[in-house]
């Protein structure tokens, strides 16, 4: 083996080991839920974000709040993607964060889409940011511990290449499955009305508790430094598929209440 060979493959190995922060869920299961919402959309609604968005769907507009961050004018919204408050606290009781959080952030989109003042060009941001945060709300990691950033600090290993646990949740699981989209917003479970309706209840709040509560089990799921492949996706890609399906549920009926 000459020196350049040796160079390239040490350079390989380094390239492969590098983990990108990108702390969401990746866009697959963005698109995914943005999909889903599209067939609980009533016909209302569909027309006036179908208006809105100039033709573009759910899906494609899902992963907006994610592209943004390349821009730094919009570095004022980073902390709207999550909400980190202790496992024995009440959100309302909680230290909240100053530049704001998912909950205020869903908050403050709903309100500026219902506010009849708010321009076409802010609608237009606003609902494509609230597509997005209703997602990211699915992903119990995104209601976690401050400590470990929502499992960000806790690095494991996936199928043998370095990642951490938030991002086992956001990307690995998803990518290593290895379907797209639509494929997965097609296979999702047959749900009666009485469960789509029980899934649609409650509030902003309901919602965020219930992601805590799971982000509780997922993190005695795994510690720093597992190893996780296989096994990992076996016990937890159907909780994942579930999110999913809530978060498309959940997120038509938020657009429904606003416009319906
Ligand atoms: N950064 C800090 N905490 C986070 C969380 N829970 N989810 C995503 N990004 C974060
Ligand atoms: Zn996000
Ligand atoms: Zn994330």
């Amino acid at each position: 083996m000459n020196k350049l060979t040796f160079l390239l493959i040490v350079f390989c190995v380094f390239q492969q080991n590098i983990v990108a922060n990108n702390p969401n869920w990746g866009a697959t299961g963005h698109r995914t839920i943005g999909e889903i919402a599209e067939k609980y959309l009533t016909k209302k609604a569909k027309k006036q974000i179908e208006d809105l968005l100039n033709g573009q769907g759910l899906a494609f507009v899902s992963t907006f709040g994610d592209e943004i961050k390349s821009d730094h004018k919009y570095d004022k919204y980073y902390t709207w993607h999550y909400v980190n408050f202790p496992f024995d606290t009440k959100y309302e009781n909680s230290q909240k964060d100053k530049k704001g959080d998912i909950v205020m952030g869903i908050e403050h989109c709903v309100n500026a889409l219902k506010d009849p003042s708010t321009t076409q060009k802010d609608k237009v941001f606003y609902l494509k940011f609230l597509v997005h945060l209703i997602g990211d709300l699915h992903q119990p990691l995104h209601v976690g511990r401050k400590e470990d950033k929502g499992g960000n600090d806790i690095k494991v290993l996936w199928h043998r290449k370095k990642s951490n646990l938030h991002r086992v949740w956001d990307t690995d699981m998803i990518e290593f499955y290895n379907m797209s989209y639509t494929e997965l917003s097609k296979n999702t479970k047959n749900l009666s009305r009485a469960q789509i309706e029980s899934i649609s209840e409650g509030s902003i709040l309901d919602w965020t508790y219930e992601s805590q509560a799971l982000a509780k089990k997922i993190y005695k799921s795994a510690k720093m430094d597992d190893k996780l492949s296989y096994r990992y996706s076996y016990k937890y890609f159907g909780l994942v598929r579930s999110q999913l399906q809530k978060s498309g549920i959940r997120l038509a009926k938020v657009l429904n209440d606003i416009y319906g």
